[in-house]
């Protein structure tokens, strides 16, 4: 079986329509037929401030989220990042391998120290640390948004020369992104990505938010001018991300909506459109809630998970570090 991997940052109260469709989605459908590693990227949050008692609850409500939307802790291994030292011990190894202007070139990087009053080193870092992440695992793919292609080819790069330094240790991984849900947009901002830290909350459809305030923040969407409802992400970006989430929620295709919409207007499509978030979203909080309500069998996942996951790192770190030239412990 083919191996993937993945993570996601436990830096808000609710993963958002773009975590699920840009990846989460990818997630449970390659359970199946992968070996798959899926983990909460906390080691990557506390580059920029953190409140300690918000981050282990979002840690463990984002864990929640994942067993909700579909992840099998039989089939896929599920961890906490931190739980598992290995991947801040190969981080440091590739820091060291990777050049200065090398990583000053990540744009998320650019975009994220500018919102930033004090920038720390470790956000600056934080790439590398996504390629010891990846790299731990060996995988194959790695499923995720077109925002984390940068960080995929910096992860390509460190694996190919680490391997010609050192000797085949790497391969390096592909990118696995799925075109039509890439990236989903801002409801407000669409020309800018769905994220959670975006400049206003309205922008952001949260998975966990009340439906009310979903179909209300769809209602409110900036969409373009003219009243047709037709797929145009050039001239109509607004309601082409709205197209985009309602076939990615219901399995219909755009050329389908945009006959249904024929003749109908932007608020038919707002309208329906918060309900099939509704219908989707309603039955995802409920799960997560019954996660929460049982701690302990959360912590078991978890126990599990990161147990399965050392068992790899550990293997491929002992490698890197007597490559490096460590002496080995006896
Ligand atoms: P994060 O937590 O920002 O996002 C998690 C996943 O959601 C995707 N995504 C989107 N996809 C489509 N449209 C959007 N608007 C949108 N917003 C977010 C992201 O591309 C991502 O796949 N650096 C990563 C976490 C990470 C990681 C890794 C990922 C750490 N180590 C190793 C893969 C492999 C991040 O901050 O994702």
């Amino acid at each position: 079986k083919a191996r993937v991997l993945s993570g996601i940052q436990p830096t808000a109260d609710s993963f958002h329509l773009g975590n699920y469709l840009g990846a989460v989605r990818q997630w449970v459908d390659l359970q199946d037929e992968h070996e798959a590693f899926y983990f909460i990227a906390d080691l990557h949050a506390i580059t920029v401030e953190q409140d300690a008692k918000l981050l282990r609850k979002r840690t463990r409500v984002s864990v929640a989220q994942l067993l909700a939307l579909g992840l099998d802790p039989e089939r896929a291994t599920v961890f906490v990042q931190s739980q598992v030292p290995e991947h801040a011990e190969l981080g440091w190894v590739l820091q060291c391998i990777t050049g200065f202007g090398e990583a000053g070139r990540m744009t998320q990087f650019k975009d994220k120290s500018a919102k930033q009053e004090m920038v720390s080193v470790g956000l600056f870092t934080y790439p590398i640390l996504q390629a010891a992440d990846i790299l731990l695992y060996r995988p194959q793919y790695v499923p995720v948004g077109e925002d984390q292609r940068q960080h995929l080819e910096l992860t390509r790069d460190l694996a190919q020369r680490f391997n010609s330094r050192f000797g085949k240790t790497f391969q390096p991984p592909e990118p696995f992104i799925l075109k039509g849900t890439a990236k989903i947009f801002d409801l407000q901002e669409p020309g800018a990505k769905m994220s959670k830290s975006a400049s206003t909350p309205s922008g952001i459809i949260e998975l966990l938010d009340d439906p009310k305030v979903s179909a209300k923040k769809i209602r409110s969407a900036v969409t373009d001018t003219g009243r047709e409802v037709v797929y145009d992400p050039e001239g109509k970006p607004g309601v082409s991300n709205l197209l985009t989430i309602y076939s990615a929620l219901t399995g219909r295709t755009v050329d389908d909506l945009q006959a249904a919409f024929e003749g109908k207007g932007y608020g038919d499509l707002k309208k329906e459109l918060g309900e099939v978030v509704s219908d989707f979203a309603s039955p995802v909080r409920a799960r997560v809630q019954a996660y929460l309500d049982d701690p302990a069998e959360l912590d078991k996942v978890l126990a599990r998970g990161a147990e399965r996951a050392r068992e790899v790192a550990a293997g491929t770190l002992d490698r890197v570090y007597d490559r490096v030239g460590f002496l080995r412990r006896k």
